[in-house]
């Protein structure tokens, strides 16, 4: 029997999102039915309702949350009613040419669920990420609900499902930032925020913040940066070099999506040292770099998908470490909301005001 919740709901590009009744079904094989404890608004789901991702409105939107699992279906091993999970997008196959090559990270071919939720007439739902958790309840794959320590706040862990993981990860794993390390970040919302705190996590020495709004650079600060850079007041490509004796970072993180800051990010680097990109370009950004000076800096370029993460190794690992005091998520909560604040908080996102609205149910 479907169940009948209140989702938020993207109907057509550019238009305010509402909040609707959905009907969620009981879970088939290989799916999992969780009631939504928290879901944080990123930037992806706003991306979703302006139609920069794809055309298949209506959107459920909403895709960095936490829950409890109500009920499985009958294959379903993994996760069993009760258990508290943070949702991923990545519920990796294992069978695909990335998975038995032992990239897991990498997986080609992830799991959603095979149902669909749809809106009360019946017409079908995207769920943004193949997740669509602003509802009381969402159907997911079951590989897409990782079990960790429920005495978690389900508000702060629940970001691991999206922005905070892809920035830890993308200083942690695509990175690969070491212990010494001069690491530069630029763009530091949700995501270049995180990537500080992973490359403190990893070891890093020196942490550069890089932005152009001084409110961003004082909250980056409080996660970790030893130097701050306002790209907007000083060339930030110089600024980085000074700040590392003349030589540019080991690695430099572009957590904006911008080919301008992708450039400076480019330059800022250390002779061999990593570019990491974070930011999600949209279709029509191009860079254009002098070859020579792509292979006299050597080094690394490193698009970073997820973080490179595996949702099954790291979500409970980052949960035990914020348990411990070591990975601040709560100060990523700008604010705790209700669903029908959604269309508000992509405002705030707007405006620059907040790290994450997260709604809470
Ligand atoms: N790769 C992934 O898997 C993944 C996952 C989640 C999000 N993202 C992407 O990461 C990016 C950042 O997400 P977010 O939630 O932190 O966004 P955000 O809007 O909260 O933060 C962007 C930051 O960049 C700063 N900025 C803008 N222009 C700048 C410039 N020219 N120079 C320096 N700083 C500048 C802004 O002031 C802001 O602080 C987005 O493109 C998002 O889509 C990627
Ligand atoms: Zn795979
Ligand atoms: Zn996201």
């Amino acid at each position: 029997m479907a169940h009948e919740v209140r989702g938020v709901v993207a109907r057509s590009k550019g238009a305010p999102v509402t909040t609707e009744t959905i009907l969620v079904p009981d879970p088939g094989p290989g799916e999992a039915l969780v009631r939504v404890q928290a879901c944080g608004v990123c930037h992806t789901d706003l991306h979703y309702r302006e139609g920069a991702i794809n055309d298949d409105f209506p959107f459920l939107l909403g895709h960095e949350a936490a829950g409890t699992v109500e009920s499985v279906g009958e294959d379903v091993t993994g996760v069993a009613p009760g258990d508290f999970v943070v949702l991923n997008w990545r519920a990796v196959c294992g069978e695909c040419r990335s998975c038995r090559r032992g990239k897991p990270w990498y997986c080609f071919s992830t799991h959603n669920a095979t149902q669909k939720m749809t809106l009360a007439d019946g017409t079908e739902l995207t769920p943004a990420l193949g997740i669509g958790a602003f509802a009381e309840k969402t159907l997911v794959a079951a590989g897409q609900a990782t079990k960790v320590d429920p005495s978690a706040d389900p508000a702060a862990v629940g970001l691991l499902g999206c922005g905070v993981m892809a920035g830890l990860g993308a200083a942690m794993f695509t990175g690969e930032v070491g212990r010494g390390d001069s690491v530069a970040v630029f763009g530091c919302g949700g995501v270049g925020d995180a990537a500080i705190v992973g490359a403190r996590l990893a070891g890093a020495a020196k942490v550069i913040a890089v932005d152009l709004d001084d409110r961003k650079l004082e909250w980056a600060k409080e996660f970790g940066a030893t130097h701050t850079v306002n790209a907007g007041k000083e060339d930030a490509v110089e600024a980085v070099r000074a700040l590392t004796d003349g030589n540019g970072a080991d690695v430099c993180i572009e957590a904006v999506g911008n080919p301008a800051v992708m450039q400076q990010a480019f330059f800022a680097r250390d002779l061999a040292g990593t570019l990491v990109q974070v930011g999600v370009p949209d279709p029509s950004m191009t860079i254009e770099l002098p070859m020579i000076e792509f292979f006299g800096r050597g080094g690394q370029l490193r698009p970073s998908w997820y973080g490179d993460c595996l949702p099954s190794r790291d979500f409970p690992m980052l949960v035990d470490l914020y348990l411990q005091g070591r990975l601040p998520l709560d100060k990523f909560v700008s604010e705790t909301i209700s669903l029908d604040a959604v269309e508000d908080a992509f405002h705030k996102m707007e405006q620059g005001e907040v790290l994450r609205s997260v709604v809470v149910l």
